[in-house]
């Protein structure tokens, strides 16, 4: 039986390895090496990323790869991807080279306001509170001046603190619903620290404030904390062109591929089962330069997805429409964003991404961002309703069969030929390489 450890994190990292060893690999020494196999040699490297986080025993390394001939507001792009999926940044590219020789992507940043919350308890008379939260917001801003004094300088800050009544949905709950601009960072810990202040300050106050009653001296703050859901932090790109220039080598009917996009569109937007899907392709591409430039992209999702639910049933993020012989096509979404702080003046590869991208600001990141989930859905969509998705996917899937199956480099080279012209399946890669090896 295995039994609760204690000291877990003080244990070294080869502890750590040895009590995994014994407690759940069986003592395999095949296990133990794999981990160490992917310690990085060059020691400082490694404890650079031993501390971005806890209880570290390796590293789990994800492709680094490159989307190039992105052209976007006038500018080339070579946009840097972290995904392990095959395909997508072979879709990427396709779609920026697709779209660079029909005007690029015209991306704009229509807002940047982030959200935090105070939420309290607060049972007594809500005029009252009124009263209270207009005596003390300017308290509340002054009580954070010194967090915001940096910010502020580099044009950022607490843009509005308003008092929301929530008692419809529960008794008694109220919020301090709080805006905040942060500038080029995603400005978590900024905002954080900004509302905790705002929580000790509001309940101080409250013990003296007059007009209240001793129990509405007692309202109760059950947490302060930033919202990742920001629908006013929206980036717009799209695309548009002749409905005749959507052709190209292997799409002969523009008319027809373009009235079965905008179905495919339709039925993303009414039918949650291919919304989610359809998405979930945006999200390729979308997560995966988050995770180059060192963002959070679990905060990204879940802020997308909810703003995909936003008018109550989870629906498309990205719409098209034909309009005097015009294809349009767009996406806009809510993307909170850091080009400082975080991750992105840590990691090395992350500063290579933002080497990459020319420096962006947080504002060219999100559009960067938003372009590669709108190239994303365009090629998936537009595979879809040609030739279906299998036929590039599992050419692009191809290595990781042949790797599954130990193919040697030469298997490799010989099977790339073959299936050039031949469907990949599974079966087909199996036979395929038996018949080479007999
Ligand atoms: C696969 O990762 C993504 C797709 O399923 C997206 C879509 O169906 O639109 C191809």
């Amino acid at each position: 039986m295995i039994t609760p450890i204690s000291g877990f994190s003080k244990f070294s990292k080869k502890e750590k390895i040895n009590w995994l060893s014994q407690t759940y690999l069986k003592s395999s020494d095949q296990s133990v090496s794999v981990l160490e196999q992917y310690w990085h040699e060059d020691e400082k490297l490694q404890q650079l990323h031993d501390e971005f986080t806890e209880n570290t025993l390796s590293n789990f390394y994800l492709p680094f790869g490159l989307a190039p001939n992105f052209l976007i507001n006038g500018e080339l792009f070579a946009i840097p991807m972290t995904i392990e999926e095959s395909s997508v940044i072979a879709a990427a590219s396709k779609a920026a080279k697709f779209w660079h020789s029909r005007g690029g992507f015209k991306a704009t940043v229509l807002n940047t306001t982030k959200i935090g919350q105070v939420h309290f308890l607060f049972k007594g008379n809500e005029e009252n509170l009124k009263a209270f939260f207009t005596y003390c917001k300017p308290k509340l801003l002054e009580a954070v001046s010194s967090i915001t004094k940096n910010m502020e300088k580099r044009g950022g800050g607490v843009t509005d603190i308003e008092l929301r009544d929530k008692t419809d949905s529960l008794e008694g709950y109220f919020q301090l619903h709080c805006k905040f601009e942060t500038k080029d960072s995603m400005g978590a810990n900024f905002i954080n620290s900004c509302l905790e202040k705002f929580a000790d300050t509001f309940k101080n106050e409250a013990l003296n404030f007059e007009i209240f009653s001793s129990e509405e001296k007692q309202l109760e703050v059950i947490m302060s904390i930033l919202s990742n859901y920001v629908p006013e932090c929206i980036v717009r790109a799209e695309v548009s062109c002749k409905v005749e220039d959507l052709s190209d080598d292997k799409l002969t009917d523009p008319k027809l591929f373009a009235d079965k996009f905008l179905t495919a569109m339709k039925i993303a937007e009414i039918e949650p089962y291919r919304a989610v899907t359809h998405n979930k392709g945006i999200m390729n591409g979308i997560d995966s330069v988050v995770l180059a430039t060192g963002n959070d992209f679990r905060a990204v999702e879940a802020g997308i997805h909810a703003y995909a639910s936003r008018n109550g049933q989870y629906s498309s993020l990205t719409h098209a429409t034909i309009e005097d012989g015009i294809f349009k096509f767009w996406i806009e979404i809510p993307l909170a964003l850091g080009t400082v702080g975080g991750l992105t003046n840590l990691h090395p590869l992350v500063k290579v991404a933002m080497e990459i991208l020319q420096k962006p600001t947080a504002s060219q990141l999100m559009q960067i961002v938003a372009v590669a989930g709108l190239a994303q859905n365009f090629a998936a969509v537009k595979s879809l309703v040609t030739t279906g998705i299998q036929q590039g996917h599992m050419k692009m899937h191809l290595m990781n069969i042949l790797n599954q199956y130990n193919a040697s480099n030469k298997e490799k080279e010989e099977l790339v030929h073959y299936f050039k012209h031949h469907t990949v399946t599974h079966s087909s890669v199996s036979e395929q390489l038996e018949k080479i090896r007999a």
